[in-house]
């Protein structure tokens, strides 16, 4: 099959879908891998390095789309990419289904079946097709250097000749892939650190991690299907907001990272808790990408309200992009393999795996949920 690796346009964007090592594995295995020429530049893979993997290096997107069985992409497509798809290939990105309903319909009328990366069911089996985990460990881990890096303190206790210094004080709020690792890598530095969570089950994992688990009342239901945390009766919304402001209050970084998939991110910090916050502080949301779970948050921008910096970068693996790519790149061959044999899309498209991730397949959206999202667009 010929797999075709473009250069990706999204703005901002750095990594790269498939890394020379992946390509030669796929080259390996009876594929023609055609490589947009830069299409690793940013993610520090060279056009050489490709080539010595076995795959042919064009010089522009059309080029290499023009020649698609199958695009490996890192972002959805942009309009004019998807102009250059020919009628039948395929492609496998993050689609952002739930929120770009309108890519999935013109994938769809140009005859591209399409894989969003973002629906890998979580089992067992897909674990290492997981890209929203694997990104999501890039995010944690980012978002506390981002944290160390602006607050006017150190984060590890220090014993000097001048004086001790106290660890810094943070918290997590959401302790999924992101938060754990966010936790995690606070805790490498040092730091004094609480986690939240709406689901009672992280509770071990906060703890396992050295930190401490911020216990509020029970949140009866707020499990949902895949582990998935669902959205809070009002009630909760407004205990938990309380008592996260009076937790925030004494911290001197929050990291935030809830998420609820196909929703608004909730609103976790109000105003009113920034308010509360020491001059100084500093709040990282990563929920930016849908819309924050920080009052006055602006997503892809630093904000500074009262003294507290509130931090709300976007894409922040692209921030890291070689080892954000190594990782995406290996989410990437293992869904490939599961979906392509002897050159052809095999899966049967009922089997557990290729279900959850089509989106489009013989010229219409297939996805429900998808489908779903298109009338309420355009109702
Ligand atoms: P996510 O990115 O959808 O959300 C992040 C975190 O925010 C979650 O832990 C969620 O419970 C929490 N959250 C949502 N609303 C909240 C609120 N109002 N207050 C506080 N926290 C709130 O989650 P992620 O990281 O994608 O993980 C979701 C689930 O998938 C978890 O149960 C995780 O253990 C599971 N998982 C399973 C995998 C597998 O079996 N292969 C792989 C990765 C994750």
């Amino acid at each position: 099959m010929n797999v075709v690796i473009p250069a990706e346009t999204a703005t901002g964007e750095t990594r790269v879908s498939v890394t020379p090592d992946i390509a030669s594995r796929m080259a390996k295995s009876g594929n023609q891998i055609i490589v947009q020429r830069g299409a690793g530049a940013k993610a520090g893979f060279a056009d050489a390095a490709y080539a010595d993997a076995g795959a042919q290096i064009v010089d522009d997107a059309a080029s290499a789309y023009g020649r698609a069985g199958i695009v490996l992409k890192v972002a959805r497509p942009l309009d004019a990419e998807i102009g250059l798809f020919p009628q039948g290939s395929a492609l496998v990105a993050f689609l952002a289904p739930l929120f770009a309903p309108e890519v999935a319909e013109k994938l769809a009328r140009a005859g591209v079946t399409s894989f969003a990366m973002e629906l890998i069911p979580r089992i067992s089996r897909a674990q290492s097709m997981d890209a929203l985990s694997s990104q999501a460990t890039v995010s944690g881990y980012r978002s506390v250097l981002l944290a160390a890096e602006a607050l006017p303190k150190f984060f590890p206790m220090l014993m000097t000749a001048a004086g001790t210094i106290p660890p810094a004080k943070v918290l997590v709020l959401g302790a999924g892939v992101a938060g754990l690792q966010a936790i995690a890598t606070a805790r490498r530095l040092g730091a004094v650190v609480t986690g939240f969570d709406v689901r009672a089950a992280v509770k071990e994992q906060i703890e396992s991690l050295g930190a401490t688990f911020l216990s509020s009342a029970p949140h009866e239901g707020a499990e949902g299907a895949g582990g998935y945390a669902k959205e809070l009766s009002a009630d909760q919304q407004q205990r938990d907001q309380e008592l996260i402001a009076k937790t925030a209050a004494g911290m001197d970084a929050v990291i935030t990272t809830a998420l609820i998939p196909g929703k608004r991110a909730p609103l976790l910090i109000t105003a009113q808790a920034v308010a509360g916050m020491r001059a100084g502080s500093v709040i990282i949301d990563l929920a930016g990408e849908q819309g924050g779970n920080t009052e006055g948050c602006e997503p892809g921008a630093t904000v500074t309200i009262g003294g507290v910096t509130v931090m709300t970068p976007l894409n922040l693996p692209a921030s890291m992009p070689t080892h954000a790519s190594f990782l995406y790149a290996r989410n990437v061959l293992a869904l490939f393999d599961h979906l392509v044999r002897n050159g052809e899309l095999a899966a049967d498209p009922n089997e557990e795996i290729a279900r959850a991730v089509t989106v489009t397949r013989d010229g219409a959206v297939v996805n429900e949920a998808v489908k779903a999202r298109l009338t309420g667009v355009t109702s």
